[in-house]
C-alpha cells in the first residue's frame, strides 16, 4: 500500500504505540482486501463493547490501550453496552462491574460515549459521499444507504484503528463502482409498519447475501422504517447497502442504481412477507414474560407512540417490558413526559444497552416479543429466548395481557 510521508510516520511509532498498532491492523485490511491507500475520514463509530463480545481479554486491551495514551482523533462514537448506567436492572454485578470497565477504557480513548446504535439520532449525521468507518451492521446500513455515506461494514478494532489515526483502506463501498445494485425486489406486499419492513428485510436478507438488494414499490417510508429494513437485511443477510427507487440517494431511478450492470429480478408479495415474518418467530408457548423494543435504539417518535400505546393501561405483573434507547433520546422523551407514562404503566425504559448485547437472560426471562427483526434473528441463539414477532401494538398488548394473542 502507498503510504504518504504523515502516515509512514504514523506505521513507524512516531505517534505513540496505539497509533503504530492501529496503522499495522489498517494496512493489513488494506492487504486483504486490495487497497491502494488509505483515505482520511470524517468520524468512526465502535461496536463490540458488549462484555459478550469484547470479553475480558478484549477488557484488558481496551485499559492497556487507553493506559498507553490511545486517543481518537476524529469524532468517534460508541455503540451500546451492556449495562444501564442511570438505574439498577438487577443485572449481575460482575457482569456490570466489567461492562463498565470496557466503557471506561473507550471514553478514556475520547470515544463520545452516546453507547447506541443510532448516533445519528445523536447528532452524528454523516453527509452524502462522506467516508466514515463505522461498525455495527443496522447503522452502516443506514448511513450507506438512506444518508449516501462511504462505509464498510467495519469491526470494533478497525473501526478503533480508524478512529485513532482518522483513516481507512480505500475498498469496497468507498467506491463509487462497488455500490451498484445485484437484484431488484418489485414489492408488492403491503407494509404499513416497522415490523412489515423487518419481515421484507429478513426475507431479502436470506436471499441477498452480502450483494446490494434494490427495492421498488416501497413508496415513502419512515426513516424508523428503513432503519429496522436496514437492521434486517443486516443481520438475516450481510448486507451493508441497499437502494430503494425515489426513496434513498443513489437510486432516483432503476437505471441509477443498477448503471450497466445485469440484474435479476425478484417479486415480493404478501406471501413471501409471511414467509419472513414465520422465520422471525421461534416461539409456540404464547405465554410471554418479556417484551423489548427498540433494536436499533427507538427514536424519540417511537418512544411517543409506545407512550400513548401505554397510556391509563398496565403491565402485567408477571411480564417485564423493556424499551431500549440511548441517553439522548431518553433525556428528551423524559423532558416531553412520556417517559413518565411508560414507567407509570410499567414499562421501563432503558439506556445504552440492549437485549441482544446486555444480559437481561440472567434474570430468568423465556419467551420475547419484539417488533425487532434483528432482535428476533438474534435473541435465540444469544439469549437462549423463543421469541413471538408482530408490530408494537401486538407486543404492548402482549405487555399487558401476559400473553401473544394471533393476529
Ligand atoms: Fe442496536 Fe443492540 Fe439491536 S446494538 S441494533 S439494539 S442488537
Amino acid at each position: 500500500m502507498q503510504l504518504t510521508d504523515v502516515e509512514k510516520r504514523m506505521r513507524d511509532g512516531e505517534q505513540g504505540e496505539p497509533v503504530r498498532m492501529a496503522m499495522e491492523i489498517l494496512m493489513a485490511l488494506g492487504e486483504i482486501y486490495g487497497a491502494e491507500r488509505l483515505i482520511p475520514i470524517r468520524s468512526a463509530h465502535v461496536a463490540g463493547l458488549s462484555l459478550k463480545s469484547h470479553g475480558l481479554a478484549g477488557t484488558e486491551w481496551a485499559e492497556d490501550l487507553a493506559g498507553k495514551g490511545a486517543r481518537v482523533c476524529i469524532p468517534t462514537t460508541m455503540n451500546v453496552i451492556g449495562v444501564d448506567r442511570s438505574r439498577d436492572l438487577k443485572l449481575p454485578e460482575e457482569w456490570a462491574k466489567n461492562q463498565l470497565r470496557i466503557e471506561t477504557a473507550y471514553e478514556c480513548m475520547g470515544c463520545f460515549g452516546t453507547s447506541s446504535c443510532v448516533p445519528y439520532y445523536c447528532g452524528f449525521v454523516p453527509r452524502f459521499k462522506e467516508h466514515i468507518a463505522w461498525a455495527e451492521s443496522s447503522a452502516v446500513a443506514f448511513t450507506n444507504s438512506v444518508l449516501g455515506a462511504r462505509d464498510n461494514r467495519e469491526g470494533g478494532p478497525s473501526a478503533l484503528a480508524s478512529g485513532l489515526t482518522g483513516r481507512t483502506p480505500l475498498h469496497g463501498l468507498h467506491l463509487d463502482e462497488n455500490r451498484k445494485g445485484d437484484v431488484l425486489f418489485k414489492v408488492s406486499a403491503p407494509l404499513t409498519n416497522i415490523a412489515d419492513y423487518g419481515a421484507l428485510g429478513s426475507y431479502v436478507g436470506r436471499i441477498i447475501g452480502t450483494r446490494i438488494p434494490v427495492f421498488e414499490g416501497i413508496n415513502v417510508p419512515s426513516i424508523e422504517e428503513l432503519v429496522y429494513l436496514g437492521a434486517a437485511l443486516g443481520s438475516s443477510g450481510g448486507v451493508a447497502l441497499f437502494h430503494a427507487i425515489g426513496v434513498t440517494p443513489e437510486a432516483p431511478t432503476v437505471g441509477s442504481a443498477f448503471g450497466d450492470k445485469k440484474y435479476e429480478i425478484i417479486e415480493v408479495t404478501a406471501k413471501e412477507l409471511e414467509e419472513g415474518k414465520e422465520k422471525l418467530t421461534s416461539a409456540k408457548d404464547r405465554k410471554v414474560d418479556y417484551v423489548a423494543i427498540g433494536c436499533p435504539h427507538c427514536s424519540l417518535n417511537q418512544i411517543k407512540e409506545l407512550s400513548i400505546l401505554l397510556q391509563d393501561r398496565k403491565v402485567k405483573e408477571e411480564t417485564t417490558l423493556w424499551i431500549h434507547t440511548n441517553v439522548a433520546i431518553k433525556h428528551l422523551a423524559k423532558q416531553l413526559g412520556y417517559v413518565k407514562v411508560i414507567e407509570d404503566a410499567g414499562g421501563v425504559v432503558t439506556q445504552d444497552l440492549c437485549t441482544i448485547l446486555g444480559n437481561p437472560e440472567a434474570l430468568g426471562f423465556k419467551i420475547l416479543a419484539t417488533n425487532s427483526p434483528k432482535m428476533a434473528f438474534y435473541a435465540p441463539g444469544s439469549n437462549g429466548f423463543n421469541v413471538w414477532y408482530g408490530s408494537v401494538k401486538h407486543c404492548i398488548d402482549a405487555a399487558v395481557s401476559g400473553s401473544w394473542k394471533s393476529s
